[in-house]
Protein backbone atom coordinates (compact mmCIF):
# COMPACT_ATOMS: atom_id res chain seq x y z
CA UNK A 1 0.00 0.00 0.00
CA UNK A 2 2.85 2.55 0.96
CA UNK A 3 4.34 1.13 -2.01
CA UNK A 4 1.42 2.02 -4.52
CA UNK A 5 0.80 5.50 -2.68
CA UNK A 6 4.67 6.57 -3.42
CA UNK A 7 4.52 5.55 -6.76
CA UNK A 8 1.23 7.81 -7.13
CA UNK A 9 3.03 10.74 -5.45
CA UNK A 10 5.72 10.28 -7.81
CA UNK A 11 3.59 10.09 -11.20
CA UNK A 12 1.77 12.93 -9.83
CA UNK A 13 4.79 14.98 -9.01
CA UNK A 14 4.14 16.68 -12.89
CA UNK A 15 0.56 17.55 -11.63
CA UNK A 16 1.16 18.68 -8.04
CA UNK A 17 4.01 20.76 -8.39
CA UNK A 18 2.83 23.39 -11.80
CA UNK A 19 0.64 25.71 -8.96
CA UNK A 20 3.74 26.15 -6.79
CA UNK A 21 5.90 27.49 -9.89
CA UNK A 22 2.93 29.64 -10.32
CA UNK A 23 2.87 31.20 -6.68
CA UNK A 24 6.82 31.53 -6.65
CA UNK A 25 7.11 33.25 -10.47
CA UNK A 26 3.91 33.98 -10.84
CA UNK A 27 2.68 38.06 -11.25
CA UNK A 28 1.73 40.67 -14.04
CA UNK A 29 -1.13 40.46 -16.54
CA UNK A 30 -3.90 38.76 -15.10
CA UNK A 31 -4.79 35.81 -17.73
CA UNK A 32 -8.54 37.58 -18.38
CA UNK A 33 -6.71 40.94 -18.55
CA UNK A 34 -9.46 42.22 -15.84
CA UNK A 35 -12.87 41.52 -17.97
CA UNK A 36 -15.80 39.66 -15.86
CA UNK A 37 -19.06 38.38 -17.39
CA UNK A 38 -22.10 39.45 -14.84
CA UNK A 39 -20.22 41.44 -13.06
CA UNK A 40 -17.68 39.30 -11.88
CA UNK A 41 -14.00 38.87 -12.66
CA UNK A 42 -13.77 35.86 -14.94
CA UNK A 43 -10.66 34.13 -13.01
CA UNK A 44 -9.64 37.29 -11.05
CA UNK A 45 -6.11 38.52 -10.16
CA UNK A 46 -4.96 35.49 -9.02
CA UNK A 47 -4.38 34.08 -12.12
CA UNK A 48 -1.41 35.67 -14.47
CA UNK A 49 -0.32 34.58 -17.48
CA UNK A 50 3.27 34.80 -16.23
CA UNK A 51 2.28 32.35 -13.83
CA UNK A 52 0.64 29.86 -16.08
CA UNK A 53 3.50 29.76 -17.91
CA UNK A 54 5.71 29.51 -15.11
CA UNK A 55 3.58 26.61 -13.99
CA UNK A 56 3.57 24.33 -16.89
CA UNK A 57 7.50 24.71 -17.66
CA UNK A 58 8.06 24.04 -14.24
CA UNK A 59 6.37 20.89 -14.35
CA UNK A 60 8.18 19.68 -17.06
CA UNK A 61 11.30 20.33 -15.62
CA UNK A 62 9.97 18.70 -12.65
CA UNK A 63 9.52 15.29 -14.74
CA UNK A 64 12.76 15.77 -16.72
CA UNK A 65 14.31 16.24 -13.69
CA UNK A 66 12.25 12.74 -12.24
CA UNK A 67 13.71 10.87 -15.47
CA UNK A 68 17.16 11.51 -14.13
CA UNK A 69 16.61 10.72 -10.96
CA UNK A 70 15.03 7.21 -12.20
CA UNK A 71 18.20 6.69 -14.14
CA UNK A 72 21.03 7.46 -11.32
CA UNK A 73 18.65 5.31 -8.86
CA UNK A 74 17.71 2.42 -11.30
CA UNK A 75 13.85 2.00 -11.22
CA UNK A 76 11.48 2.68 -13.93
CA UNK A 77 7.96 4.53 -14.03
CA UNK A 78 8.64 7.53 -16.38
CA UNK A 79 11.48 5.95 -18.19
CA UNK A 80 9.36 3.11 -18.98
CA UNK A 81 8.02 5.60 -21.98
CA UNK A 82 9.82 6.80 -24.91
CA UNK A 83 10.87 10.36 -25.10
CA UNK A 84 8.71 11.71 -27.10
CA UNK A 85 5.50 9.74 -25.24
CA UNK A 86 6.69 10.94 -21.94
CA UNK A 87 6.83 14.60 -22.91
CA UNK A 88 3.76 14.86 -24.55
CA UNK A 89 2.33 12.94 -21.18
CA UNK A 90 3.94 15.62 -19.10
CA UNK A 91 3.28 18.44 -20.88
CA UNK A 92 -0.32 18.09 -20.79
CA UNK A 93 -0.09 16.59 -16.70
CA UNK A 94 1.04 19.56 -16.27
CA UNK A 95 -0.47 22.18 -18.65
CA UNK A 96 -3.96 20.24 -17.61
CA UNK A 97 -2.99 20.66 -14.04
CA UNK A 98 -3.24 24.57 -14.50
CA UNK A 99 -6.31 24.59 -16.69
CA UNK A 100 -7.87 22.83 -13.78
CA UNK A 101 -6.60 25.39 -11.81
CA UNK A 102 -7.68 28.27 -13.92
CA UNK A 103 -11.26 26.06 -13.91
CA UNK A 104 -11.48 25.97 -10.05
CA UNK A 105 -10.71 29.89 -10.48
CA UNK A 106 -13.92 30.29 -12.74
CA UNK A 107 -16.07 28.22 -10.66
CA UNK A 108 -15.08 30.33 -7.35
CA UNK A 109 -15.53 33.60 -8.91
CA UNK A 110 -19.49 32.19 -10.17
CA UNK A 111 -20.10 31.30 -7.04
CA UNK A 112 -19.38 34.64 -5.36
CA UNK A 113 -16.06 33.42 -3.61
CA UNK A 114 -13.12 36.11 -3.91
CA UNK A 115 -9.43 36.15 -5.03
CA UNK A 116 -7.64 33.94 -2.47
CA UNK A 117 -10.56 32.83 -0.63
CA UNK A 118 -9.83 28.69 0.49
CA UNK A 119 -12.82 26.51 -0.95
CA UNK A 120 -12.22 23.29 0.49
CA UNK A 121 -12.64 20.33 -1.89
CA UNK A 122 -12.46 22.72 -5.17
CA UNK A 123 -8.80 24.02 -4.02
CA UNK A 124 -7.67 20.91 -3.39
CA UNK A 125 -9.42 18.26 -6.32
CA UNK A 126 -10.34 20.93 -9.42
CA UNK A 127 -6.76 20.47 -10.99
CA UNK A 128 -6.21 17.05 -10.59
CA UNK A 129 -9.24 15.79 -12.17
CA UNK A 130 -9.13 17.87 -14.77
CA UNK A 131 -6.11 16.94 -15.28
CA UNK A 132 -6.84 13.04 -15.50
CA UNK A 133 -10.15 13.97 -17.42
CA UNK A 134 -7.27 15.31 -20.23
CA UNK A 135 -4.24 13.62 -19.91
CA UNK A 136 -6.02 9.97 -19.71
CA UNK A 137 -6.80 10.09 -23.32
CA UNK A 138 -3.15 9.16 -24.48
CA UNK A 139 -1.85 5.56 -24.47
CA UNK A 140 1.30 6.35 -22.42
CA UNK A 141 -1.20 7.90 -19.42
CA UNK A 142 -2.76 4.19 -18.76
CA UNK A 143 0.80 2.49 -19.45
CA UNK A 144 1.59 4.24 -16.29
CA UNK A 145 -2.28 4.29 -14.06
CA UNK A 146 -4.71 2.06 -14.06
CA UNK A 147 -8.37 3.07 -12.50
CA UNK A 148 -7.15 2.09 -8.98
CA UNK A 149 -4.33 4.95 -8.66
CA UNK A 150 -6.52 7.19 -10.74
CA UNK A 151 -9.75 6.66 -7.83
CA UNK A 152 -6.79 6.67 -4.82
CA UNK A 153 -5.09 9.75 -5.97
CA UNK A 154 -8.61 11.50 -6.27
CA UNK A 155 -8.99 9.90 -2.56
CA UNK A 156 -5.96 10.39 -1.16
CA UNK A 157 -4.61 14.15 -2.90
CA UNK A 158 -6.94 16.45 -0.17
CA UNK A 159 -4.72 14.65 2.75
CA UNK A 160 -1.95 15.22 1.40
CA UNK A 161 -2.72 18.68 0.75
CA UNK A 162 -3.62 19.09 3.93
CA UNK A 163 -0.66 17.01 5.40
CA UNK A 164 1.99 19.00 3.10
CA UNK A 165 0.30 22.90 4.10
CA UNK A 166 0.50 21.88 7.55
CA UNK A 167 3.96 21.06 7.54
CA UNK A 168 4.80 23.89 6.05
CA UNK A 169 3.06 25.64 8.72
CA UNK A 170 4.80 23.67 10.77
CA UNK A 171 8.05 24.76 9.48
CA UNK A 172 7.24 28.42 9.24
CA UNK A 173 7.07 28.65 5.77
CA UNK A 174 3.17 29.64 5.48
CA UNK A 175 1.55 32.09 7.76
CA UNK A 176 -1.84 29.83 8.40
CA UNK A 177 -1.79 25.69 8.06
CA UNK A 178 -3.87 25.66 4.64
N1 LIG B 1 -0.66 32.36 -9.51
C1 LIG B 1 -0.45 33.02 -10.71
N2 LIG B 1 -0.94 32.50 -11.88
C2 LIG B 1 -1.64 31.34 -11.88
C3 LIG B 1 -1.86 30.65 -10.67
C4 LIG B 1 -1.36 31.20 -9.49
O1 LIG B 1 0.20 34.08 -10.74
N3 LIG B 1 -2.10 30.85 -13.06
C5 LIG B 1 -0.12 32.97 -8.26
C6 LIG B 1 -0.95 34.19 -7.83
O2 LIG B 1 -0.08 35.11 -7.23
C7 LIG B 1 -1.90 33.59 -6.80
C8 LIG B 1 -1.00 32.57 -6.11
O3 LIG B 1 -0.17 32.07 -7.16
O4 LIG B 1 -2.42 34.54 -5.91
C9 LIG B 1 -1.76 31.47 -5.39
O5 LIG B 1 -2.42 30.64 -6.31
P1 LIG B 1 -3.89 30.11 -6.08
O6 LIG B 1 -4.07 29.69 -4.66
O7 LIG B 1 -4.15 29.11 -7.14
O8 LIG B 1 -4.79 31.41 -6.39
P2 LIG B 1 -5.62 32.36 -5.43
O9 LIG B 1 -4.89 33.66 -5.30
O10 LIG B 1 -5.97 31.64 -4.19
O11 LIG B 1 -6.90 32.69 -6.27
P3 LIG B 1 -8.25 31.83 -6.44
O12 LIG B 1 -9.18 32.30 -5.37
O13 LIG B 1 -8.69 32.19 -7.80
O14 LIG B 1 -7.91 30.39 -6.31
MG1 LIG C 1 -5.68 29.85 -3.23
Amino acid sequence: MIDLILTLIWLLLPVYTPNNFAVLLGGGKPIDLGKSIFGKRIFGDGKTIRGFVAGVVGGIFVANFQLVVEKSFNFKLFSRLSYTDFFILTFLLSFSSMLGDLFGSFVKRRTGFERGKPFPILDQLSFLIISFLISSQTKAFWLLFDLEKVFLAILITPFLHLFVNVLAYKLRLKDVPW
